[in-house]
């Protein structure tokens, strides 16, 4: 079975562009990949959580895997910080990794941009990400369009491991979707929708309630004119806003363009209201379900065992690759 690797990070809220990007679609590999997803708790650390929050977040970000369908006994769901070899190999792939292409990563640049007082941790973030796929021998990450960038340096660190020490990491592939790849933020469509945005109007969290995402669409930003026709560069604000509208009911462009000929936006942004509520509504539902149940520690740690057993043996490979560990390789052992 072809294994597919992906992580979220628990920090501040999810949002629609987390789920329709990311988590809805992690449920598609499910059936067909032995899957691993990871909640990303060093990635997170990067820059300063409340001790009293994060593991909150983990928990929170485990039941959003869950009320979005991904079902426990089919995928390993773990904690990043439960699996030690992550933060071992992240080392490793470090000192293979070059100082520039860490510097030309898009989202380290954006946020370190202005300030020379960031984590060395952000610079690195990309290489521990390297770690977290190469580990479990991932043929596939699904991600959004924002991560393509650290999957392809993922891809180059593994190949010039492998050409500089011999075949050891499967070269893994992004899977982007075609649309919600990249949903923008309801204040400026010129951005993407994300967690680390201070204006809350910016985003629609998966938490929200009826009026708040009601309140949301209705203060979101659009184009001049009154048309709702899917027009990206022309019309930004509706495109994005056409876009969640048919990441929530399945419709294509010409379709929806066709449901509000003759109507404006108003009309539009009455169904945009309803369409978000009923796709959020059973994952609300189950989240509350599997919050009740209490199961989401032992599913973590199940999880975490599991991907200990996978990771531990590719660090081991990884290690007799590089001359490390003397426990890691026999042949050498004898030398001592
Ligand atoms: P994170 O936590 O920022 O985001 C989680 C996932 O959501 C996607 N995403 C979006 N998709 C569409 N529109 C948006 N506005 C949007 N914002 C976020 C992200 O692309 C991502 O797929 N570095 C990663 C976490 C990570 C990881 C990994 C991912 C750590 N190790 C290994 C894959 C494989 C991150 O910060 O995602």
């Amino acid at each position: 079975m072809k294994r597919a690797f992906s992580g979220v990070q628990p920090s501040g809220v999810l949002h629609i562009g987390n789920y329709f990007g990311a988590i809805r679609r992690f449920t598609e590999f499910q059936d067909e990949y032995d899957c691993y997803y990871c909640i990303v708790d060093l990635h997170a650390i990067t820059v300063y959580q409340d001790p009293e929050e994060l593991p909150k977040a983990i928990r929170d970000t485990a039941l959003y895997y869950l009320a979005s369908g991904l079902d426990p006994e089919k995928v390993t769901m773990f904690a990043q910080s439960d699996v030690p070899c992550h933060a071992e190999l992240s080392w490793m792939l470090e000192c293979i990794s070059t100082f520039g292409e860490l510097s030309r990563m898009t989202q380290f640049k954006e946020k370190a941009r202005g300030t020379e007082s960031f984590s060395s941790g952000l610079f690195t973030y990309p290489v521990l990400m390297a770690a977290d796929i190469l580990l479990y021998d991932a043929d596939v990450v699904p991600v959004g369009e924002d991560q393509k960038q650290h999957v392809e340096l993922c891809r180059d660190i593994a190949e010039r491991f492998n050409s500089r020490y011999g075949e050891t990491f499967k070269i893994p592939e992004a899977i982007i979707p075609e649309y919600g790849a990249r949903v923008k933020s309801l204040q400026d469509p010129n951005k993407k929708m994300s967690k680390s945005d201070p204006n809350p109007l910016s985003y629609i969290s998966l938490s929200d309630s009826k009026d708040e995402i009601a309140a949301k669409v209705r203060r979101a930003v659009t184009d001049s004119g009154r048309e709702i026709v899917y027009s990206p560069e022309d019309k930004p604000a509706i495109a994005n806003l056409m876009t969640i509208y048919s990441l929530c009911t399945g419709l294509g462009f010409p379709e929806i363009e066709d449901e509000f000929a003759g109507k404006g936006y108003a009309d539009f942004k009455k169904a945009l209201i309803d369409a978000i509520i009923y796709a959020l509504e059973p994952v609300q539902q189950k989240y509350a379900e599997y919050a009740e149940s209490g199961m989401v520690s032992s599913i973590l740690r199940q999880g975490a065992e599991k991907a200990n057993q996978v990771s531990s043996q590719v660090l081991r490979r990884a290690k007799q690759s590089m001359g490390l560990s003397l426990l890691a390789d026999p042949t050498r052992r004898k030398l001592f």
